[in-house]
């Protein structure tokens, strides 16, 4: 990978997938110019849950989290582009649905507030997961991708990035 450029993982989650917003979401991604270097659909269990969510482990609010990520497949990728891991975060906008403003993609598609969710003892649904920074991406990458699956390929884009 060129060294100016970052990856980050993205995940849709299983809402976002049941919903039928798989395009969607990476329609978003793509008209910005971000290229998709890696991409599958999966359904994790329990053990890669903790392991993917393994900061949130102990949190009152995991038991929830753990049931919503593992209800159905999710369509994991990871996106390479200019500072990918700050702007990919922008587009999906606060992890609380409720906070995330209109254009965004948890502004857009979800609305749920962290009170509901934890009063009825549900994950919120927010739609997608996106890494929060460098350590994270890394680590998540390294999760749910072999090197192998990660490909470096040209896009119409790199012409305007790379030159
Ligand atoms: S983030 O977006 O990962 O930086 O947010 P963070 O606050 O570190 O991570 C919280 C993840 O747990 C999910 N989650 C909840 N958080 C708080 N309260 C409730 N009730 C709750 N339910 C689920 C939240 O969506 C974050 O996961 P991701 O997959 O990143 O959205």
């Amino acid at each position: 990978m060129n060294e100016d450029l970052q990856r980050t993982l993205v995940l849709v989650k299983p809402d976002g997938v049941q919903r039928g917003l798989i395009g969607e979401v990476i329609g978003r991604f793509e008209k910005v110019g971000l290229k998709i270097v890696a991409m599958r659909m999966v359904w994790v269990d329990g053990e890669f849950s903790k392991k993917h969510y393994a900061e949130h482990v102990e949190k009152a609010f995991y038991p929830g989290l753990e049931a919503m990520i593992t209800m159905g497949p999710v369509v994991s990728m990871v996106l390479e582009g200019v500072d990918s891991i700050e702007l990919v975060r922008k587009m999906v906008g606060s992890t609380e649905p409720k906070s995330a403003p209109p254009g965004t993609i948890r502004g857009d598609f979800a609305h749920v507030s962290y009170g509901y969710a934890n009063k009825k003892g549900i994950g919120v649904k927010n739609v997608i997961h996106a890494s929060a920074n460098e350590t994270d991406a890394k680590k998540e990458i390294e999760l749910w991708f072999d090197k192998s699956e990660i490909h470096s390929y040209t896009t119409v884009h790199d012409v305007h990035i790379l030159n």
